[in-house]
């Protein structure tokens, strides 16, 4: 099997390469410098070359607060670049799975969101993922596309909450987190493991992808700090007062039920594989 990954430079793209590598699939990375999602020529070139049978599309403008600001470079990325890869694949007959994201809903639900639940998107980054998923669902047939959402990623090799908290805590420094969104962080790893088994599977439609359980980010940070042993004081605040340029959802849990039933995998709750990456770091605490 053929695999063309696009965002491969960036911290899913480094994890898929990672897990694919491992699973006898044969893996194309095209990091952004390779591969430009915005230019309809060259994606088409790329796979006209490559003759894939799975695209996983994880290149997107991720920046969700730039996004507000910058709201034609993110359409032009997370719709438009999707539509070159979703008629490029159509054309060489390759199936596409796109990685979308919990931000496609709006957080009034108060229990997890699943697959048929309506998306509602409070923010650009999450109208341009959104709408990123429907020019998928309307360019190829179904059953040749698959959309991997997920949430709240942290890995290597990428600007995340995670590895912020461990370089404050390091620096010593006090750090103030909210306690008012909650969802549920997930490595990097779980979600390319995932997308690896869907597409030897050759599963389609939507599936949500986190680890188990539901945290605050407060919550998060605390746990953090638990495994690594650093002692920063730390102290709660709300999503208004950082007033940070895009709204977010205040409860953005998914529904794993689906993965579940149809791959078998059962998803970890979020300690453990948060536990895992620190020790991948070598950064968990020695017990005294
Ligand atoms: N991070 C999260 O919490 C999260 C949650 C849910 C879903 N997702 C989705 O997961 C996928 C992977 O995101 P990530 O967390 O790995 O973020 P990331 O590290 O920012 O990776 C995205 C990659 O896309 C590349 N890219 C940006 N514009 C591009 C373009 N025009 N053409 C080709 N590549 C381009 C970036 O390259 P440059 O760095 O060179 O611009 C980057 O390497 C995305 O689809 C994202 O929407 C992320």
């Amino acid at each position: 099997m053929r695999l063309v990954v696009t965002g491969a430079g960036g911290m899913l793209g480094r994890a898929l390469s990672r897990v694919l590598a491992s699973a006898e699939v044969e893996c194309l990375p095209y990091p952004s410098s390779a591969l430009d999602v915005t230019d309809r020529r060259a994606v088409e070139e790329a796979l006209r070359s490559e003759r894939p049978d799975w695209v996983v599309h994880a290149a997107a403008f991720t920046r969700v607060d730039d996004c507000e600001g910058e709201q034609e470079r993110a359409m032009a990325v997370n719709v438009e670049g999707t539509r070159h890869v979703a008629e490029a694949a159509a054309a060489v007959e390759a199936r596409v799975l796109y990685v979308s994201t919990d931000y496609v809903f709006d957080g009034r639900k108060s229990a997890p969101y699943t697959e048929e639940d309506e998306p509602a998107p409070l923010n650009v980054y999450g109208r341009g993922k959104l709408g990123g998923e429907r020019v998928l669902q309307k360019t190829l047939p179904d059953g040749r596309w698959v959309i991997v959402r997920s949430a709240w990623l942290y890995g290597e090799g990428g600007r995340n909450f995670v590895d912020r908290i461990i370089e404050r805590s390091e620096a010593g420094q006090q750090l103030t987190v909210v306690d008012d969104q909650v969802g549920t962080p997930t490595w990097t790893v779980v979600v390319a493991w995932a997308i690896q088994v869907i597409v030897k599977a050759q599963l389609a439609g939507i599936y949500h992808v986190v680890s188990g359980g539901a945290a605050s980010w407060f919550e998060v940070a605390e746990e953090i700090l638990r495994l690594t042993g650093a002692d920063v004081p730390l102290r709660p605040t709300t999503t208004a007062t950082l007033g940070l340029p895009a709204r977010r959802p205040g409860y953005s849990v998914l529904d794993t039920t689906k993965l579940q039933r149809e791959t078998g995998i059962v998803p970890e709750a979020w300690q453990g594989a948060l536990a895992a990456y620190l020790a991948e770091r070598r950064l968990v605490a020695e017990p005294n």
